[in-house]
């Protein structure tokens, strides 16, 4: 890093600067800089098994807040993984101990969007279309937060992105739902539910 730019660290001791908020699967195949290819400074992360967005968790809305509201970042990317074993395990409901308590948010989802998973063909259709839906229902409640609701009250420019990243060819999907204001949350989430799997 030096040998490209000899100031690259003590540029980055003295200060952040990141634009986007990342939201993502702890899994370790699921690395948010490599993804993005986006050098350290440029990233602010929050990691947890599933990229789950509970309104009563005081870690990841303590890491919205200060990326919102200090770092001033415009973006917030919600991005899950296909081939999630945490959305797996939620799925098929195999005990794996105390994370087992964590997954039941994504078994909340799968149970909110049982009759379009069942009609699904395959166990690996539906597998993938539940971690496409747990990205949407973790981007609205990024877009619920009183953190991203103060800040559009504000007139703060702040978008909420869903992705998902595919271990099988390495390649972000965007599943098309990126708000900006509270007013399209409802309207963007039914959209991008008819349009279906991507
Ligand atoms: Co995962």
């Amino acid at each position: 890093m030096r040998s490209e730019n000899p100031d690259f660290f003590q540029t980055l001791a003295s200060q952040q600067r990141p634009s986007y908020l990342w939201i993502g699967c702890a899994d370790s195949r699921v690395p948010a800089n490599e993804i993005v290819g986006l050098p350290p400074g440029e990233l602010f992360v929050h990691r947890n098994v599933a990229n789950v967005v509970v309104h009563t968790d005081l870690n990841c809305l303590s890491v919205l807040q200060f990326a919102v509201e200090v770092l001033r970042v415009p973006h917030v990317i919600v991005c899950g993984h296909y081939g999630c074993g945490g959305v797996e395990a939620a799925y098929r409901r195999e005990p794996a101990g105390l994370v087992d308590n964590w997954l039941r948010h994504v078994e909340d989802v799968a149970f909110l969007h049982e009759r379009e998973l069942e009609v699904l063909p395959s166990e690996q259709e539906r597998l993938a279309r539940l971690c496409e839906l747990n990205v949407l229902e973790q981007a609205v409640n990024v877009c619920r937060t009183t953190v991203a609701q103060d800040a559009w009250r504000r007139g703060q420019p702040l978008t909420v992105h869903g992705w998902i990243y595919a271990l099988g060819d390495g390649l972000l999907r965007d599943l098309g739902f990126s708000i900006d204001r509270p007013e399209d949350v409802v309207a963007k989430y039914r959209e991008v539910l008819a349009v279906g799997s991507r």
